[in-house]
């Protein structure tokens, strides 16, 4: 039977600003086979690459070696970063989409003993996770104030260098207040959504929800929805751990194939519109990060994602790409469900089935 009306909807090449794909030494909780994979099933065409790994991208050979690991082996395209922490003559020598700053320890450890200098001698646009070191290190629970600190540092940084700054993952109200009060024009902030669909509450039940910054109280998710219009970007923060790793207090969430649909169905709910999440998920990505080749203007790259905004379905981690199979809304129905992603022309997944061989690129910053 001839459909001719099946209801689909088409969205540009989603894009994901924060994914942690792991490989190197930890293929046992990721590779960049499985982790991409993962994002067009979700229905996401580019990942920004961080690097945290193991070993940490800090100098050149690791970033060269990054890149030959990406080369020919990515399923969706990719943007490189290089992690700064008092290496800046390292930094200087390689050709990274973005710089990544740790203020406070994360997962890997490694973190910035002086923030503005690290963020003074980025070559490029830096992004940030902005949790306060001294306070982590006295509070590990890791209270509101650790992030507002170091939100606080990086404005005030910000404000002196003017230079291109994201911060990742903000967590709390009073973070977000602090960045939109200041409303620098080159200072743009993410929001995850296991920020924006759980609270503490969630983690008190079950302690595989640790995550950093860890999920807040029900007021600051709150304002996050009543302030949605001044969230720049929706990033998933994607971060596989081994089941065994998790128990062992590992802090991260999987989200590259729960975070559209997640989306879609609140948009369903009428809280949000299709168009927030291509301007958090497209617009704003393409243009706080400079990336070339992307975008909706005549000439650049043919990157789709193909929604159903009817179809129910059942979050099913056993039915994920990613290593990390588990996930804070198994079980789950959401109303909307990604259903193809075309990567610069190619359909590349059609109906939870990956199709055909990695096709993903580096892809650079830069206008022009
Ligand atoms: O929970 C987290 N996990 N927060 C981070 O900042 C890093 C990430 C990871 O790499 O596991
Ligand atoms: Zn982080
Ligand atoms: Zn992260
Ligand atoms: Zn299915």
């Amino acid at each position: 039977v001839l459909q001719i009306d099946r209801g689909r909807i088409v969205l540009p090449g989603l894009i994901d600003v924060h994914v942690h794909l792991r490989d190197f030494r930890q293929k046992s909780k990721e590779t960049i086979r499985t982790g991409t994979m993962a994002a067009l099933h979700g229905g996401i065409t580019t990942v920004f690459d961080m690097p945290n790994t193991d070993p940490p991208i800090t100098n050149s050979e690791t970033f060269e070696f990054r890149q030959a690991t990406l080369r020919g082996k990515s399923y969706a395209d990719y943007f490189l970063s290089f992690l700064i922490a008092g290496n800046c003559e390292e930094a200087k020598k390689v050709q990274a989409g973005f710089y990544k700053i740790f203020m406070g320890a994360s997962t890997g450890g490694i973190y910035s003993e002086d923030f503005e200098s690290d963020y003074a001698c980025a070559p490029g646009i830096v992004s940030v996770h902005a949790e306060d070191a001294r306070i982590i290190r006295e509070k590990p629970e890791r209270p509101p104030e650790a992030e507002v600190r170091a939100i606080k540092e990086a404005l005030e940084a910000a404000e002196r260098l003017k230079k291109p700054l994201n911060i990742c993952h903000v967590s709390t109200a009073d973070g977000m207040k602090l960045i939109t009060k200041k409303n620098l024009p080159w200072v743009s902030f993410e929001v995850t959504p296991h920020h924006l669909f759980l609270t503490r509450k969630d983690y008190e039940r079950n302690p595989l929800f640790k995550v950093y910054p860890p999920l807040r109280r029900e007021s600051d998710r709150a304002f996050m929805w009543k302030n949605f219009s001044k969230i720049p970007l929706i990033a998933s923060d994607h971060a596989p751990h081994t089941q065994e790793d998790k128990e062992n207090g590992a802090a991260g969430i999987p989200g590259l194939e729960t975070e559209v649909a997640l989306l879609l169905d609140a948009t369903n709910r009428g809280m949000i519109s299709l168009k927030d999440i291509v301007e958090k998920m497209h617009t704003n990505p393409i243009r706080i990060f400079g990336i070339r080749n992307k975008g909706l203007e005549i000439g650049k790259d043919a990157d789709f994602t193909i929604i159903d905004m009817k179809e129910e379905w059942v979050v099913k981690p056993e039915e994920f790409y990613t290593k990390a199979r588990w996930s804070p809304w198994e079980g789950k129905k959401l109303r909307g469900k990604v259903v193809m992603t075309v990567l610069r022309g190619s359909v590349v997944m059609e109906e939870d089935e990956i199709i055909g061989k990695p096709r993903g690129v580096k892809i650079n910053a830069g206008k022009g």
